[in-house]
């Protein structure tokens, strides 16, 4: 599907949001490792939470999304998964991959775990090493997906882990395998990622030396629970975006997720000038949420980089778009982890907003953007059939003189499926 977006004169209203996607796929897991039935309240419907069902089906796991969003979950316990007849197919999901490795690492029965051509295209050898070195035994095909693993009939071994890249899925990988090991499975982040897998577990967690020390005990049972899943703040990032950009705009997010170590777009923002306010911040089970509106406001360059990278991982290509569409330099850095997403964020988004007249120097680790105000011109892009190339080009279409068009833009699916009826509800053209 190509996508047409023409510059907007305003964008005014409440938008709709997914549910976040990692706490759905976590609460999904969980369920399925849980004693008994659990629920997932607003469970959404965007493919990779799909995949995630799936695959836990194919595990033996009975799991029924009703029309409301309801997720009804009848979790078999950490031992009762039931060996898969086939291939689990991750789709286009790292998340589920990554996760799912950690608890097929600890099981009696063997299974092979694959995924679309990006997900079999993406580093894998970053979980088979600590998994490996917790006894797990596991085939890579060059580093990639399909990942083979064989059982186990004694368990793995407990280890200490430093996480040698900050990375959320590889945490949570060993976090779960580290619930089928013979003792105390500790993992220690230097710099800190998203800690839901921590949160949902109820997991101890120590500060030792400006480090975190994420510790899960031996016999950690997984009772069964009613999870409720907050608005996604990632799909949130490109509202905010695009509400500071499009002049007149006035737009209302509810029920956001804003756990700290997803918000960092929130103080980048804040540092580029926008005008947002947060209201009715409160806790909805292990996770603060919070009202979110944002208004047009003239945004200025900024430096981001370093400790705050992994906690706006995902915002990278809409920061990217504020930064083109904004006054000054803006240089993102240490931020190569967007060469292994679904697509090389970095070279997507520089070719794209190169293609509508920005300014933008590729570095390996990062982009240098300067920004030139209102001055964008509509283009054909492509979304590289990333989510959240898609859906960043479509906030860049919303500013830019003319009409842009994206091809593949139906991969917004993976996260946001409304994405774009929702733009198109919100805008005035
Ligand atoms: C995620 C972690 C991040 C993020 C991804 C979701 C998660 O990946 O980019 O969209 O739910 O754990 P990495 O851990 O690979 O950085």
């Amino acid at each position: 599907m190509v996508q047409s977006v023409p510059q907007a004169a305003s964008l005014r209203g409440t938008v709709a949001l997914p549910a976040d996607k990692s706490i759905s796929h976590r609460s999904a897991i969980l369920s399925a490792l849980g004693d008994g039935r659990s629920h997932v309240y607003n469970f959404p419907d965007s493919a990779d939470p799909r995949s995630t069902l799936d695959c836990v089906r194919g595990l033996g796991v009975h799991a029924e999304r009703d029309d409301g969003g309801v997720l009804t979950v009848r979790g078999r316990g950490l031992g009762g998964l039931q060996p898969p007849s086939e291939p689990l197919d991750c789709g286009n999901s790292g998340t589920t991959m990554r996760l799912l490795s950690g608890v097929m690492a600890g099981q009696k029965f063997g299974s092979v775990l694959t995924g679309d051509e990006s997900l079999r295209q993406r580093p894998m050898e970053r979980i088979a090493d600590p998994l490996q070195a917790m006894g797990a035994r596991i085939d890579l095909r060059e580093g990639h997906a399909p990942i083979r693993i064989r059982g186990t009939q004694s368990g793995l071994t407990p280890i200490e882990y430093r996480l040698p890249v900050a990375s959320a899925q590889v945490k949570s990988c060993v976090l779960l395998a580290g619930l089928y090991a013979n003792g105390r499975t500790v993992v220690i982040e230097s710099t800190p990622s998203r800690d839901h897998t921590e949160r949902m577990l109820g997991l101890e967690v120590q500060e030792v030396g400006g480090e975190r020390h994420i510790i899960v005990g031996e016999d950690h049972t997984i009772p069964a629970a009613n999870w409720s899943v907050p608005g996604d703040f990632s799909g949130a990032a490109f509202f905010l975006v695009a509400g500071s950009l499009v002049p007149d705009s006035e737009l209302h997010l509810d029920d956001v997720g804003l756990n700290p170590s997803r918000t960092a777009l929130l103080d980048v923002l804040d540092g580029m000038g926008a005008d947002i306010t947060i209201e009715n911040e409160r806790v909805q089970g292990s996770e603060p949420v919070g009202d979110i509106m944002v208004r047009s406001a003239e945004l200025s360059g900024i430096d981001v980089g370093g400790r705050l990278i992994p906690n706006l991982i995902d915002e990278i290509p809409i920061i990217a778009v504020a930064a083109a569409c904004a006054t000054g330099r803006t240089e993102i850095r240490d931020a190569e982890e967007l060469r292994v997403k679904e697509t090389d964020r970095l070279h997507a988004m520089a070719q794209n907003l190169t293609a509508l007249g920005a300014e933008v120097q590729e570095r390996e680790d990062g982009l240098i953007i300067d920004g030139n105000g209102p001055n964008l011109l509509g283009a054909s892009v492509e979304s590289y059939d990333d989510h959240r190339i898609a859906m960043a080009m479509g906030v860049a279409g919303l500013v830019a003189h003319g009409t842009t068009t994206i091809a593949e833009a139906e991969c917004a699916r993976v996260s946001f499926p409304d994405f774009w009826s929702e733009l198109d509800r919100v805008a005035s053209f």
